[in-house]
Order: structure tokens, then sequence, then C-alpha cells
């Protein structure tokens, strides 16, 4: 008995930190930045049903996709023509009031926009800014960080390596003679210790191969996927073990009985007994 209710506690304290698992609110295209008229999707990841995206602009607070703007569906919601008045920060929220992370969106209505990472990215990774004007990719863009000036690449494109804290700022670009892009934040989270069996050499290339999902997506990624894999697994296994019960206490009744066939009703009542007040405990 003992060893099995330690069992049953273990198995309830991980189920509830499973559902307790944080919501988190992704866009597509995965940038900060993007022009008037293009489509933006949002997403609630690992959010139970009732979770809705909302957002605050310059003109509304708290204003419910599907409702107030965007069209929704299930725990997703687009924009499809954006306009610099949907610009602001977007978040995910529970009917009870809890909150994602938020993501901080700008439309811009000119032609120059800087394309960086919307959500946070870790320390030690490697970070490209894109410099993107609407006629044409890999033009030569000055970039500046809090306003100064900080490099010019032929190509449009500044990968900063291995990025630390004093990364962080406020970034935009400029295109001889398209003009320049509106300012975005780049925020740089710590790494969370658990990351020690990831090799930084294979992170930080395949952050660099695509700009515009710069963020450390891959280890987060399968993190989460064993996460989930667990999750699944602790909450298969109180029914195999109830099942498991309810099948050797029904044995051990039907051979201690004399006459099986008879008594057969009987032991199976006392078995679902035994088994409610199992899960009664
Ligand atoms: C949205 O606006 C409300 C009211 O001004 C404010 O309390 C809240 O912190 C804002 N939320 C975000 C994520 O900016």
């Amino acid at each position: 008995m003992d060893p099995t209710s330690l069992q049953r506690l273990v198995f309830l304290t991980s189920l509830l930190s499973c559902s307790t698992n944080q919501a988190r609110l992704t866009v597509t295209p995965s940038s900060s930045q993007v022009f008037e008229d293009e489509r933006v999707s949002l997403r609630c990841e690992d959010a139970s049903d009732g979770w809705t995206v909302r957002r605050n602009t310059s003109y509304e607070n708290r204003a419910q996709c599907g409702v107030d703007w965007g069209r929704s569906a299930g725990s997703s919601c687009t924009i499809s023509s954006m306009d610099p008045r949907d610009s602001g920060e977007y978040w995910c929220e529970s009917p009870e009031g809890s909150t994602s992370n938020t993501i901080t969106i700008t439309v811009s209505g000119g032609s120059v926009i800087l394309q960086s990472p919307a959500l946070p990215v870790m320390e030690g990774d490697n970070v490209t800014l894109t410099c993107r004007t609407k006629m044409a990719d890999n033009l030569s863009a000055d970039f500046y960080k809090d306003g100064v000036s900080i490099r010019n690449e032929s190509d449009g494109h500044m990968t900063l390596l291995n990025v630390s804290r004093s990364d962080e700022g406020l970034y935009k670009c400029r295109v001889q003679n398209e003009g320049e892009s509106p300012e975005s934040r780049l925020s740089v989270s710590e790494k969370p210790p658990v990351t020690t069996t990831n090799t930084p050499t294979s992170s930080s290339s395949s952050t660099t191969m695509d700009p515009s999902t710069t963020t450390s997506a891959p280890p987060a990624s399968s993190l989460h996927l064993v996460f989930r894999v667990i999750c699944h697994l602790v909450v298969f296994c109180p029914y195999c073990i109830s099942t498991f019960l309810m099948v050797s206490i029904y044995r051990e009744r039907a051979r201690g009985s004399d006459h099986a066939e008879q008594g057969l009703d009987d032991d199976y009542d006392d078995v679902m007994s035994a088994v409610t007040t199992e899960h009664q405990f």
C-alpha cells in the first residue's frame, strides 16, 4: 500500500506541474517589424481552451482578437493586412487573467523595416538583424543601436556573435535613398542552466541560418518535446496501474473463492469499491 500511495503522490505532483505549463505567444513571420499590408499570425502555444490573444495599441487596451480586431481560430489569431495602427503589444490571456509573454510588433508605413527577433534571444546566440526594403533585399544598410551608428553592412544583414546583455537596446537601420526603419528592442535573456548538454556550435550555427527565425528555437523545442513526452507518460501511467491493480485483485479474490462463478458479481463489486477507494485516498 505504502509504495503505491507514494507513487501516486509523485504522479499527482507531476500532473499538477504539467498543467501549470506556461502559455507562450509566437508570431509568424517571426519579426518585430512588418510592412503595412503584410499578413501576421499569432499563436498561443501550450494554452488550454479559452485563451485569447489580446493587445494594447495607441488607441485600445486589452482589445481581444476576434472581437475588437483580427480573425480568431482556436488559440490562433490572424491579421490579413497589417496597418500602422496595429502596432503595439500582443499577448495571450486566459479567462482567469493569466498572461503569456508579450511581443511588440511595429508596422511600418514606410519603405524600410528592420527584421529582428520578436522573442527574446538567449545569451550566447548569434543573432542576425536584416534591413529590408519593400522593393529589394540585400541592399547596403547602416545599423544603429540606441541612436548611434554602429556598423555598415553591404548586404543588409548584421550578425551579432555570441550576444550578451550588453547587446540589448533599440536597433534601427537605414538604406541610402530609401529611408530608415522604425526602432525595435532586442532583448537578451539569460541562458537557463539546464542546457549544458546542448552543443553551443550547433545551436548557434542553426540560429544564423535564417534571419527571420533567429531565436534559439531548436534547443527550446526539443527540450519542450521531451517535456511533453514525459507529461503524456505521467498521465498514462495511473491508468495502467489502476488496470493492473484491478486485474490482480480480481485474480486474488477469484482464486480464494471456492465458488468462483457464483461469487463473480460480488467480487466485481468488491474490486470496483477497492479501486474507487484507492482513488479517493
Ligand atoms: C496594456 O494596457 C493596460 C492599461 O494601460 C496596462 O495595465 C497593461 O500593463 C498593458 N499591457 C501590456 C502588455 O503592455
